[in-house]
């Protein structure tokens, strides 16, 4: 559920039309919806009441202030994948405590920050990045709280692009050396074990490959507590899909995936934690657009609009899916005038198509159009390809909105470049 929805014969974001962000913000600009983050966070914390868990929200999906300043006060954790992404969290105000460090490339100078503030835990993944952060621990006269990531060899049954739990994927250590590696925790006096970490892919539509991966997870601390090792929480990482085609994708609840977990840890005493990105955000957040012209190809419609592939990248990355709504809502008229159409943006590549012949109204120039489930992958994947300004973003509160990240001038990225000395002397 979200809070994007007809009123009043257009499309609001809770209260406030989007008409009126178009024209005082200007378009492209993504809008978020602050009741649908709390409601997302609340509705998925709340599928794990009676275990003890603690949900670190994936900073990826959307690093913006004003949206971790949202889930902060919402009690939100963090997992975050760089020093950058480690600074939005802390400044947002999640405590280092709620934050975790996932990712397979972490650099010293990373290392060394995050022991700085004392994070909860480095989710580590692999044997040389473990030396490493023993090694900096131990410069720091400090010992580091790590979790290996697993690579459990699932497959997650989604875009290959976000498939992370199989042996040919970069991502963990091999299922079978895990109890090697927990061995060699021991021996280094700067690390210390005190959980195991699994993350097996994103937009994951079946509890299936998740119970596969878990129900090793769990076997594996057993055996490492058996051993033991002080394995205190289990990390089970993100990747609950969404439905991004009402049509075509149910995703499991996020109650059935907690039922799940509730049974396959059975009585396990460990405490458990999440890293949920895209549940959170996907839903709570639109890009929105204007379409500039109706081109009429020699087979096909094309609706050109003012995004592009810059702004948002799912589409032509992952041929992703998003519903393109009009803002004004469609008469019965328009319904039944229903037309196919290519949406595309103005950048000079085939791939900055977002949708194919997508069954939609008639639309005119100036109308604007919605792509909904944007909310996560969105923004924060956006880049200035072609010189496109960095596309801003809006989060609603009520009938109350702001601009939480201001469209750069051109002038601003311009100036970013600069030109050496020999070609101006
Ligand atoms: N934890 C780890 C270690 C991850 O690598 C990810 C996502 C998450 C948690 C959060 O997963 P989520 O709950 O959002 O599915 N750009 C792609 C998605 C990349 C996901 C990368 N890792 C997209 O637009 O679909």
């Amino acid at each position: 559920m979200d809070h994007f929805s007809y009123k009043n014969g257009e499309m609001y974001a809770e209260d406030v039309p989007l008409s009126r962000i178009a024209r005082e913000v200007g378009t492209p600009v993504y809008v978020y919806s602050t009741a649908t983050l709390q409601r997302h966070f609340r509705v998925f914390s709340s599928a794990f009441e009676g275990l003890n868990a603690l949900v670190c929200f994936a900073v990826k999906a959307n690093s913006n202030q004003a949206v971790l300043a949202t889930l902060a006060a919402e009690g939100a954790g963090a997992d975050v994948v760089s020093i950058g992404e480690l600074e939005r969290a802390l400044k947002a105000g999640i405590p280092p405590q709620r934050i975790v460090f996932s990712g397979v490339g972490k650099k010293p100078s990373e290392m060394r920050r995050a022991l700085e503030v004392g994070i909860k835990q480095f989710n580590v993944e692999s044997e040389p990045e473990l030396e490493a952060l023993n090694h900096v621990a131990g410069e720091m006269g400090q010992i580091a709280p790590v979790s290996m990531r697993v690579n459990p060899d699932v497959d997650a049954k989604t875009h290959h692009k976000i498939a992370t739990g199989k042996s040919e994927n970069k991502f963990g250590i091999s299922w079978a050396k895990a109890p090697e590696v927990y061995r060699e925790i021991n021996n280094l006096p700067n690390v210390r074990a005190t959980g195991v970490d699994v993350h097996i892919g994103s937009q994951l539509t079946d509890l299936d490959p998740f119970k596969l991966a878990f129900e090793k997870v769990v076997s594996l601390v057993k055996d490492l507590r058996s051993e033991g090792h002080a394995i205190e929480h289990i990390d089970l990482g993100g990747g609950l899909g969404i439905p991004y085609d009402p049509d075509a994708e149910t995703p499991p609840s996020p109650v059935d995936y907690g039922s799940m977990i509730k049974q396959v840890l059975g009585d396990l005493p460990c405490s458990i934690i999440l890293e949920p990105g895209r549940l959170i955000a996907g839903n709570a957040g639109i890009l929105l657009s204007e379409l500039l012209y109706v081109k009429q190809g020699e087979d096909r419609l094309f609706y050109i609009v003012d995004a592009a592939m810059n702004d948002l990248l799912r589409p032509a990355m992952y041929d992703a899916f998003h519903n393109i709504l009009p803002v004004a809502e469609p008469g019965d008229n328009a319904r039944n005038a229903s037309v196919q159409a290519d949406f595309v943006g103005p950048v000079c590549e085939t791939g900055d198509t977002f949708a194919k012949a997508r069954k939609t109204v008639p639309m005119n120039p100036g109308d604007l159009v919605a792509f909904k489930s944007a909310g996560a992958y969105g923004a924060v994947m956006a880049s200035t390809y072609n010189t496109r300004e960095l596309v801003p973003e809006v989060l609603v509160n009520g009938s109350e909105y702001a601009v939480v990240r201001a469209r750069p001038t051109l002038d601003d990225m311009i100036g970013m470049d600069t030109v050496p000395n020999w070609l101006t002397r």
